[in-house]
């Protein structure tokens, strides 16, 4: 566990570079250059019926980038000390989320696409769905740092 770098305190919002062009725009995002994190994967939500609620977890060691590729969305990011709620509604947005931050994404507006830029591969162990140990392990690390 990197401790020291996690929960919500140390989640940002990245200005991701922006190429203007009259015939469309381009972004890009390098591993370890406008992230702080080696890239081992991206995934997306796309599909999302109004209403409907994703996240409600938080990972122990994985970094990782959400941007709004299209439409809007909010982030609830919590841990025991902070709560903050972030609206991504720009493809040239990132929110920067570190390990031990529980988030819950909701208000999506229709067609839109939310794009996670992870810093591994998918591993079920690597999560917390359940608030209370996540709660627990949180704090343990809070007196160790
Ligand atoms: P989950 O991370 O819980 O989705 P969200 O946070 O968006 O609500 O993942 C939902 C399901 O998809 C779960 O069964 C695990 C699977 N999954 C993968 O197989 N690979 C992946 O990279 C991700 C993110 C999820």
């Amino acid at each position: 566990m990197a401790c020291g770098i996690y929960g919500v305190k140390h989640t940002k919002l990245i200005d991701l570079p922006k190429i203007s062009d009259p015939r469309g725009n381009l972004t890009f995002v390098e591993s370890e250059q406008q992230v702080p994190f080696s890239i081992q994967r991206v995934y997306y939500l796309y599909d999302v019926p109004g209403g409907s609620e994703r996240g409600g977890h938080a990972h122990k060691d994985l970094h990782q980038l959400i941007v709004a590729m299209s439409g809007s969305f909010d982030i609830i990011l919590s841990d025991p000390e902070y709560t903050e709620k972030v609206h991504l509604s720009r493809s040239y947005n990132g929110l920067y989320i570190p390990p031990m931050v529980w988030r819950e994404i909701n208000n999506f507006s229709s067609g839109s696409v939310c794009m996670v830029i992870a810093s591994n591969r998918y591993s079920e162990k690597d999560y917390y769905r359940d608030y209370s140990l996540f709660k627990r392990d949180y704090l343990e690390l809070s007196k160790g740092s």
